[in-house]
This record gives C-alpha cells, structure tokens and sequence, in this order.
C-alpha cells in the first residue's frame, strides 16, 4: 500500500470532482459529503471523460456520452448504456463493466490515493 498526495482536501469543494494522473494512471477524486473518493477516469464503456460527467443523487457519476451511471463509492454500474438504433450490435460487444475504485485517505489537509490497489465492484 502507497498512498500518494494527489491535492489539496480544500481544492475539491463538495460536491465537485476533479482528475489527476497519478502514477501514470488517469483518475477522478470526487469529493461527496461524507468524504473523498477516487474512479478511474476514463468510462469502461467507449472510454468517455468521467471528469467531464455529471454528479447525481450525491453518489453517482454519470458519463456524459451515453449517460451510463456508476456508483461513485463501489464503482459498481448502475445503470449501463445503450447505443441507439442503428448501431446497437455495439451492444454486445461493449458489456457492462464497473469501474476501476482507489482507496482514498485525508491527511493533514492531504487527499492520498493508493493507486496500486484497485478495487472492482462487479468484475466480469
Ligand atoms: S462512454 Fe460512457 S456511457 Fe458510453
């Protein structure tokens, strides 16, 4: 376990996120009311910007290409998207995937991502 300093706790007001490459890895810390947390960055399913994706109900993200939402603290998907008419075979070839979480500690005013330990929700 390495936890590394990725900002400031007073960088990322709640409700807000942010992404970062740490270790060559690309991620989103998302400051939610009870704390920070950390996703990869880039949606499993066509690689959309999660950073540029939309905070709903306080615990998802959710992807601005095709609006597949994720639970930001498991990384589970919750609700997976759907290509629309017409190239829908894509369907079966982009399965559901959840994304890829971090563990994240505070300290000192420090947000601390350990990014060699990935965690997988519902892994397929
Ligand atoms: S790339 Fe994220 S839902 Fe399609």
């Amino acid at each position: 376990m390495s936890y590394t300093n990725v900002c400031a706790e007073s960088d990322i007001a709640v409700g807000e996120l942010a992404k970062y490459k740490v270790d060559g890895e690309s991620i989103v810390v998302y400051h939610l009311a009870d704390g920070f947390y950390a996703t990869q960055k880039s949606c499993p399913h066509t690689f959309g910007p999660l950073d540029r994706g939309k905070i709903i109900d306080g615990n998802k993200i959710q992807c601005p290409l095709h609006r597949a939402e994720f639970d930001i603290k498991s990384g589970e998907a919750v609700k997976w998207a759907n290509f629309p008419p017409g190239i829908q075979l894509l369907n079966a070839l982009r399965k559901q995937k959840c994304l890829k979480t971090f563990p994240v500690k505070v300290e000192n005013g420090q947000v601390t991502v350990d990014i060699s330990d990935v965690r997988l929700a519902n892994a397929s």
